[in-house]
């Protein structure tokens, strides 16, 4: 059996198949209603045209779920520059995506995973699938799930050495409670912890929020078209309480650098 991360916003994909589809009815059906040949064509092509748009962002939003999130994870991992020993959050984990890739990388260490478990936002979302993909990928004993809203998080100041959120804060609604969100992630972070947070969108005030709590090692990259719709990392590490070692290895990712 192999892990299954899921299908990110399942009801937007079939809406959009959907939608595809009676578009492409609609191109043929029209051809029979009785106008100028000239205005059937005009029709016929709108709904091709609808159709073909429908369908490609129905199918590129699949394949970011089923393929490009699994490329994407590892750059974000990658920044975390990690040394194994250490704790990670996954912040809105789902079904285990970014917890999962951690806790790969943390033979001596573990990862955390925190979500409100909803359905819109991810297919088959629950607790008992990502401790399924974490046993399936051989590292349940240092996965730890926990339910809770990320703008309140029930974890200590500075717990954690590093923390991660995929396509998880924009699901908010408000601005504010998505500037708790982040301001939530840099509180339960260590001073020289690390974050890598990708999203579809809200990446500029993630940063914006970053640099009002006085965080200057924080920066976006460029859209990654590995996804649908496009997404942005933001990397950024807590300051490090003055002469204070940083907490984690010092490396600047090559993949991240834009
Ligand atoms: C699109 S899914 C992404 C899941 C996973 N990070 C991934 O990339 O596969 C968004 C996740 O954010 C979670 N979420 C949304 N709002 C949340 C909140 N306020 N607190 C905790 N989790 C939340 C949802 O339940 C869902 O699991």
């Amino acid at each position: 059996m192999r892990p299954d991360y899921g299908l990110d916003a399942p009801g937007v994909v079939r809406n959009l198949a959907l939608g595809g589809v009676a578009a492409a009815l609609a191109a043929f059906v029209f051809q029979a209603v009785p106008i100028p040949q000239a205005d059937r064509d005009i029709g016929s092509s709108w709904f091709a045209v609808t159709a073909l748009i429908c369908m490609t962002e129905a199918g590129w939003m699949l394949y970011s779920s089923r393929r490009g999130k699994l490329r994407m994870r590892e750059k974000v991992i990658d920044a975390l520059a990690l040394r194994g020993n250490e704790r990670v959050l996954d912040v809105g984990c789902g079904r285990g995506l970014l917890l999962v890739a951690a806790a790969k990388r943390l033979p001596q260490g573990g990862a955390v995973g925190i979500d409100l478990w909803s359905a819109r936002d991810q297919s088959g979302n629950k607790p008992e699938a990502t401790l399924q993909n974490a046993r399936l990928e051989g590292v349940e004993e240092r996965v730890t799930v926990v339910t809770g809203d990320m703008r309140e998080m029930p974890f200590p100041d500075a717990s954690f050495d590093a923390a991660v959120a995929s396509l998880s804060i924009h699901n908010i609604p408000s601005r504010d409670g998505r500037a708790q969100a982040v301001k939530e992630i840099a509180r339960v972070l260590k001073p020289g912890g690390r974050v890598g947070i990708m999203d579809i969108a809200g990446t500029r005030q993630y940063l914006e929020t970053l640099r009002e709590l006085g965080w200057t090692d924080v920066r976006r990259t460029g859209f990654r078209l590995q996804m649908f719709p496009p997404l942005r990392i933001v990397i950024g590490t807590k300051p490090p309480k003055s002469g204070q070692a940083p907490t984690l290895k010092s490396t600047t990712s090559p993949s991240l650098t834009r």
